[in-house]
Order: C-alpha cells, then structure tokens, then sequence
C-alpha cells in the first residue's frame, strides 16, 4: 500500500530532476544496451548524488527510429531493457530511496508500427479506426503549421499508398500525429496513463503537447482545443491519481506556455524553453539582459504549479525561441564547427559548450539551481562528460554514462562493437579522463561540487518555492536577485557573468540591518547599511546569500 495520500502533493517544487536515459546509463546484462537492471544498480550513485527525482527517457516497444519517441506499444517495455517486472523493481527500489520516477509519454504521435496506425490504414475512410489518425486526400491542408525537424523534413504530411491518403505528422515521417478530434484516442490515452500510474509511476513528461489539434488558418500550435484535451487530462488524474505531476514540454514563448497551467487544472510543471539559450546568451555578452528580460517577461503562475528549468537536455540545444540576429552570435559562439548544428539548434553538451571551464560550467549550475523552478539535470553533466557530434541526429549526447577508466567506461562489459554507441574516447573528454569513479577519487571534482550544491540547495525551500525580484546595479556583467519565501527566507544570489573580476555596488536598502551569509562557506560578511552594498567577485564568481538578522 502506497502512503502517497500524506505525501505533499506540491513535491515536485522542491525537486531536482536527473534526466536519464536507460539505454545509456549501465547495462548489466552485458549486451551492450544499458537496461532497468543496470539502473537498478546504479540507484545508490543517484541517491548519493541528492537528486529526488528521475526522469526515464521513452523505454516503451518502438521501431527506435527517433529513440523511442517513436512508440509501438504504449503498455509494455522495450525488451533491450528488460521486462515489466524489471520496471516494477526498478520503481520499488527508486521509491524505496525516496526517488519519484517520471516517465515520458509521447501523447502527440506513435510510431507508423503501431497497431492503431496500422488497423488505421486499412480501416474505412471515415471510421473511427481509420480516424485514430489525421488524413487528408491532399497535402495542402494546414499549410500555416510549421515544419519542426527542417533538416529531414519538407513536409508535414507523408502519402500512404496503403490507405491512399495523406497523413499528418509534426516529426518524422514515420510518426503520425494522434487525431484528438476523435475522443476515442483520448480515452485510449487515459487508458495507457492509468496503466503506468497504477503501477507507481509518480508522472509523465508530456512530450510535444502544443501539437494535439490542428485547425485551418492557424499555425496549429496551442489551439483552444488543445488545452480543452489537456484539462481533460488533468480531470482524471486529479480525480484519480493524487500526489502524480504532469509536465508539459511547450517549446514556445513564455506567454504561450502560461496557458498550459492554465488555472492550475491543467499541467502542473512546464518546461522554461526561452530561458535556457538566454543563460548560454548571458555568458557570452558577458551581461545580464537577456535574462532578466526573459524572466520579466515570464507571467505569474498559479500556486500550485512549476517551472521545470534545464541547461542541457537530449535534444539540441534549441534556438527557436530566440531572435534571427541572437541565433546567428548563438551559432557562432557556440558551434563555430557546422557540425554541431542540427535543425534549430546546437547538438553538445554542456561540458564542451563551456569549453570545459569549471568556473562556466558552475557559473551556470548556480543560476540554473536559484531561479524560480524546478532544475533538470541531463545525466552525465554532473561529471563534466563530452559528446561526439559525428555519431548523427542527437546521439552525440546519448553516449555511455563514463563510470571509470575501464573498458566501455565502465557501462558494460560486452565486445565495444556491440554497444548501442561508442563511448566518448576523445583525450579532452574521453572516459578515461573523465569518469565517475575517479571523481569520486578527487574532492575536487566537478562532481563533488555537484552533490554540495545539490545538498545546498535542498536546505533551503525558497528556491523552489520563493518569489524573484531582480536588482539593477549599474554594472552589467553582475546579475543579481532576491529570492524570497515566507517571512524569514531570504536569499540574495550574485553572479559575474564575466571573465574578468568585477565590482558592484547592490541597492540593499531595504535589507538594512540584516547580515548576509555566505551559504557554500557559512561566512559572515558585513552588515548591510543604508549606503550600496558593495562586493567583488572573481571572474565567473557568484555568491549565495543567505540574509539573516544580527545576532545579538
Ligand atoms: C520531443 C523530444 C524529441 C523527439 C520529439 C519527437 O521534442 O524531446 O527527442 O524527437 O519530441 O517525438
Ligand atoms: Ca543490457
């Protein structure tokens, strides 16, 4: 029996997410695909490292032509990464460390070897089998919807010569669009929801959710009725499931993706997409703008809901949600090697875009683990791991988690052609420099740090939960906010976003009398006066204040 009826049911405010996917993360099996066993194990690492939260990349049956986003049977698992049951430990032992699990479900499209697709094809033009997907007889309708995947894609519609008729699809080609015109899809939706919350999961990532429905004369993204589906959705699991999280992945601009909380009765998290290129922009102007822009633009949201803040993820590193002048700096800045572009975006990781600077990379990892949200960690960015942009598509950062200097990093111990990817063996990044078990060796390490901040942060509610207010210095490489929950919870975060050391001079007036603490040492600095406050900080230097009355 589960206690999840006295749990707080707003825990997905204080959480911080590992993002992981099963396939690239242990295999114990040793056929060189990473599997629920292999995660099993390794649950202690995670437990150790403080996250709370895990979120599984699709694990379902799937032609893996888009990594498993491409699903061909939405109630079972993927036999490279075991069985039912292996899942069910897998939940049993993540629970058991306290670790909610998150599962993606892709509720926009299937893979074309679904069963649904196919009885579709075959089924009579206007039946309800048939409609379970979006047809036309010509590939003109909804020319006002974007084409997403631009580097493989030249329409949004694809000729099927068994059914003769065009069908829809926002990805690939081999993933057509649900029709939720037809309320027989959303009922065979819940059904596949009920059957994964039934067994423990604590939610699901809703992939692609601003494509559900499509209109004409629209650019079919975010239509009315789309968020009638979602609100539906989030009625049954309120009626049925308490204490579970829905989080929308809405890449859109901030007043777009306000409608997916909607009063609080529709997802519970959604993903800050604009936020996150504008931390990579930030760093590389050396100035706070586009963030503090970003977020001033941000609208309030319901109580009860969160945002869900990433750096990295197992995607590109999206460009969409940006200007065509700050894509263009991005692209240089950024991927000066045409390689690493794909579609919108960036296909590296965090380690390499920094390139490799600790000060950077942790520079960011405070801005990302203090704004208002829920932070997201891509697995392996918590030991500094590389990519390798040669493999294609996004798998240059999907390779083996890198656990040691041993053969295949560690990840497995079958033949290195038999694994699903090659490891990252490059002199920078490869596994024998870069792995989990000699930074667990070096106190130093970019993964000790990790796990302190993570611990940090988990010590203090009001990054989760608090309000932002942004201060103004007159130096702009410093960005610099309060943050604050309930009477006594008050943090001033400070970060130089430049290379060089800089001076600032805080307008803290109103915290006159209060002592700040430095949270990561426990040091006292002066008293806050009614004069500026004034600080320095070393290059990418950044402070976590907590402010305190004077003890007397
Ligand atoms: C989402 C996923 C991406 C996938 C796409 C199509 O954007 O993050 O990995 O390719 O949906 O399912
Ligand atoms: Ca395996």
């Amino acid at each position: 029996m589960s206690l999840r009826g006295e749990e707080d049911p707003l825990w997905y405010k204080d959480a911080i997410v590992y993002e992981v996917p099963v396939k690239s993360f242990f295999d114990a099996n040793n056929d060189g695909i990473g599997d629920f066993s292999g995660l099993i194990e390794k649950l202690d690492y995670l437990h150790g490292l403080g996250v709370t939260c895990l979120w599984l990349l699709p694990c379902f049956p799937s032609p893996l032509k888009d990594d498993g986003y491409d699903i061909s049977n939405y109630t079972d698992v993927h036999p490279s990464y075991g069985t039912i049951d292996d899942f069910k430990r897998l939940l049993a032992a993540a629970h058991e460390r306290d670790l909610k699990v998150l599962i993606e479900l892709v509720v926009n499209h299937t893979s074309d070897q679904h069963q649904w697709f196919q009885a579709a094809r075959v089924a009579p033009a206007g039946s309800s089998a048939r409609n379970f997907y979006v047809w036309s007889e010509t590939d003109q309708k909804y020319q006002d919807a974007r084409i997403i995947f631009i580097d493989t894609e030249q329409s949004n519609w694809a000729w099927d010569p068994v059914a003769k008729a065009y069908y829809w699809h926002r990805f690939f080609n081999h993933q057509p669009d649900l029709n939720y015109d037809n309320p027989e899809v959303l009922e065979q939706i819940l059904h596949v929801m009920d059957f994964w919350l039934e067994m423990g999961v604590d939610g699901f990532r809703l992939d692609a959710v601003p494509y559900l429905i499509e209109r004409e004369d629209t650019n079919c993204e975010n239509l009315p009725e789309t968020h009638i589906i979602l609100k539906a959705i989030r009625r049954h699991i309120d009626t049925h499931w308490p204490n579970r999280m829905l989080l929308a992945e809405a890449n859109q601009w901030p007043a777009d993706v306000r409608p997916y909380f909607g009063d609080g009765d529709e997802c519970h998290m959604a993903f800050h997409f604009p936020v996150m290129p504008r931390l990579f922009m930030a760093l590389h102007l050396e100035e706070r703008d586009p963030i503090v822009e970003i977020m001033e633009r941000t609208p309030s949201i319901p109580e009860t809901c969160q945002w869900a803040l990433f750096l990295r993820n197992h995607d590109e590193l999206t460009l969409e949600m940006v200007t065509d002048e700050e894509r263009d700096y991005m692209y240089l800045a950024y991927s000066a090697d045409p390689t690493a572009r794909l579609n919108v975006g960036i296909r590296r990781r965090l380690a390499p875009l920094m390139n490799n600077s600790r000060h950077r990379i942790e520079l960011l990892t405070s801005v990302l683990f203090s704004l208002p949200g829920t932070p997201i960690i891509y697995y392996g960015d918590e030991i500094g791991m590389g990519d390798d942009m040669h493999l294609g598509d996004r798998n240059g950062v999907r390779t083996p988690m890198q656990w040691s200097g041993d053969r295949n990093a560690g990840f497995s111990r079958a033949d290195p052609q038999q694994l699903f990817s090659p490891v990252i063996s490059d002199p920078v990044y490869g596994y024998q420099a870069v792995n989990v078990e000699s930074e667990e060796h070096d106190p130093a390490s970019l993964l000790h740090w990790t796990r302190n901040m993570i611990r940090l942060r988990r010590l203090f509610r009001v990054f989760g939960r608090g309000t932002i207010d942004f201060l103004q210095p007159a130096n702009r490489a410093v960005l610099a906010y309060v943050r604050r929950h309930e009477e006594d919870d008050t943090i001033l975060c400070v970060a130089n976003l430049a290379r060089n050391v800089q001076p600032v001079h805080l307008d803290l007036g109103e915290f006159a009398g209060l002592v700040p603490v430095e949270i990561l040492g426990y040091t006292e600095f002066p008293v806050i006066g009614v004069e500026p406050y004034f600080l320095t900080l070393g290059p990418y230097g950044f402070y976590w204040f907590e402010l305190q009355h004077r003890r007397r």
